[in-house]
């Protein structure tokens, strides 16, 4: 039995993240959170005042920080050197800047590559944007999971509301088709649907009818 490579990627808040480690639980396999990743790098970028489009500084800035992940029962602890990020990461303020420093060809370039190292030996699913089409273009399951701008907008807002954060369900709309906007539309990696990937829609599913028909997929592959 041969442990798969299986790649999740989609737009902002289609339910990656809750449904990648949902089917890695399944199937005793790795979770890889690749936005988590793009999401540290612009915090350290913001920390040290580094214009976020500014491609050298931020390849020196790569050189110089070391971006960590420790798994726990809570889910993924990031750490940018000594300093835990996990909770910070999520903060409208990265979300909203997160996407400048992702068209940097030096961050994707760093990151594309430790991405790789990450799941070169398989049993992993990892979720961003481009895993099927440039992280791991030979993985052997590559789902594409969308579900309206609305009702991500409406998740994200439930999610905030949980958190304590208190953002309005216009704004995050916007927010939202925003950073889909600047992810499609970047040059280097864009967020597109790779030719041989399943799309999936979540719109009208449960996080549980998602997980059912993912590792349906999967059972077909394997
Ligand atoms: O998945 P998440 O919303 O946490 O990703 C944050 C941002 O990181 C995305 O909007 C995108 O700009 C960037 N990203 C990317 N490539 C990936 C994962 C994330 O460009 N593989």
């Amino acid at each position: 039995n041969d442990l798969l490579q299986i790649a999740i990627d989609g737009p902002a808040s289609a339910g990656k993240s809750t449904v990648a480690k949902m089917v890695a639980h399944e199937l005793g396999y790795i979770y890889c959170d690749t936005g988590a990743m793009y999401r540290a790098v612009t915090w350290a970028a913001i920390k040290r005042g580094i214009k976020l489009d500014d491609n050298l500084a931020l390849e020196h800035m790569l050189s110089q920080i070391k971006i960590s992940f420790a798994p726990s029962v809570k889910g993924q602890r990031v750490f940018v050197d000594q300093d835990e990020v996990t909770d910070d990461i999520r903060l409208p303020e990265i979300a909203n800047n997160v996407s400048t420093v992702a068209a940097q060809l030096s961050v994707r370039e760093a990151l594309t590559k430790r991405q790789q190292e990450i799941a070169i030996n398989g049993g992993i699913v990892m979720d961003g944007r481009d895993i099927g089409t440039t992280v791991l273009p030979d993985a052997q399951v590559k789902i594409f999971l969308v579900a309206s701008v609305k009702e991500r907008a409406l998740r994200r807002f439930k999610e905030n509301k949980a958190k304590g954060i208190k953002v309005n369900l216009e704004t995050l709309e916007q927010e939202i088709a925003e950073r889909d906007r600047k992810d499609s539309t970047r040059a280097v990696s864009p967020l597109v649907q790779a030719a041989d990937a399943i799309k999936v829609d979540t719109t009208i599913l449960s996080v549980e009818q998602v997980v059912a028909k993912i590792m349906k997929i999967i059972q077909k592959k394997a």
